[in-house]
């Protein structure tokens, strides 16, 4: 029946998406996440939660690997959905050849990689993808509005390493005529302040070079209770379309501490609600995707400890039983 992404079309946005971590869990093994993946009526758009990342596209230097990558694409477009491609430059999930300590990489050798692996993978996909996150998550928290330092790629390279990825991806875009589009992705982004601005002038710096850039994705990742207000949400969004760029909600996911009580269940309703519908309200707001959609397969429980319960249905039985719709979800589909 009616769904979220019917919903959300229906809304004028382009999607409501999930991100699914397939192939490398047993997501794919499960009849019952897997139905609801390919429910299109909630899900027009689908995010890679790893298979992308850098450790498993180019696993050894200048040897790629898309085959897993490919898989996911092609479930994806069997039922239609867009792909947000995620993504090609982050401090994480590198390979070793990159994270090597004894490797003395330089400014040049390192923005070469750099080059190299934005260009050839933005090639290899063309417009199978519907956006690339080219550089993920360059900011700090603090102080915030300036750069991650912890990143090997500022480290050896400095913030230039974010404009050498655009410009690979510009390039490669150029090159093939491609019309896949350019995001810069990023947390604690999703209201105004200091971290905000920071990625509004990436935006503007990327800009006034003339390199591509298309959007910013607002990753979400809220706590119950503590997301920000639906004005807040939809005031920053429109700092970022206001320079000529999309946003998206590309991550959302709204955790609490165990086990979830009835106020904190009626506080994440309502939270969902507000980013969707800060979404809803601007124009240059694509879609929602929500980092994944069952609690059986969140990242949350692994990276937070003690918290969980943040997607919108759960697996009552475990693996292979039936998923169980939340208020999260209706809060979602009244916003829409
Ligand atoms: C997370 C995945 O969900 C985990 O499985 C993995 O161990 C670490 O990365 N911001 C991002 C995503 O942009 O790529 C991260 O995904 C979550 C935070």
């Amino acid at each position: 029946g009616y769904g979220l992404n019917d919903a959300a079309k229906a809304a004028g946005k382009l999607w409501f998406g999930t991100a699914a971590d397939i192939p490398g869990t047993n997501e794919l093994e499960d009849f019952y996440y897997m139905q609801e993946f390919n429910n299109t009526h909630d899900f027009g758009e689908a995010t890679p939660g790893n298979i992308m990342k850098f450790m498993f596209i180019e696993p050894e230097q200048g040897v790629f690997d898309f085959t897993g990558a490919q898989q996911f694409i092609d479930l994806a477009h069997a039922t239609d959905k867009y792909v947000r491609c995620h993504n090609l430059i982050w401090k994480s999930e590198l390979p070793t050849w990159v994270t090597d300590p004894a490797v003395p990489w330089t400014n040049e050798t390192l923005s070469a990689v750099v080059y190299e692996h934005v260009y050839n993978v933005v090639t290899h996909f063309g417009d199978q993808c519907y956006s690339w996150d080219v550089v993920n998550e360059a900011l700090a928290d603090s102080p915030a509005g300036s750069y991650d330092n912890s990143s090997i790629f500022y480290d050896v390279i400095g913030p230039a390493y974010v404009v050498d990825a655009f410009q690979a991806a510009t390039d490669a875009v150029k090159n093939n005529s491609l019309s896949v589009k350019l995001y810069y992705n990023d947390y604690n982004i999703e209201f105004p302040g200091a971290k905000s601005i920071a990625a509004q002038n990436i935006v503007s710096e990327l800009k006034a070079r003339n390199i591509q850039i298309d959007g910013v994705g607002l990753e979400s990742h809220f706590i119950v209770g503590e997301t920000p207000s639906q004005a807040s949400q939809t005031t920053n969004m429109q700092a970022f379309t206001a320079l000529g760029v999309d946003v998206a909600v590309t991550e959302l996911d709204v955790r609490l501490p165990l086990p979830p009580t009835a106020a904190d269940e009626t506080q994440q309703v309502a939270d969902y609600y507000s980013t969707v519908a800060a979404c809803v309200a601007v124009k240059g707001c694509v879609g929602v995707t929500v980092w994944d959609f069952d609690d059986n397969y969140s990242w949350i429980p692994s990276t937070f400890a003690g918290q969980g319960y943040g997607d919108l249905f759960l697996q009552p039985g475990g693996s292979n039983t039936p998923l169980v719709k939340k208020a999260a979800y209706d809060g979602c589909l009244e916003a829409l």
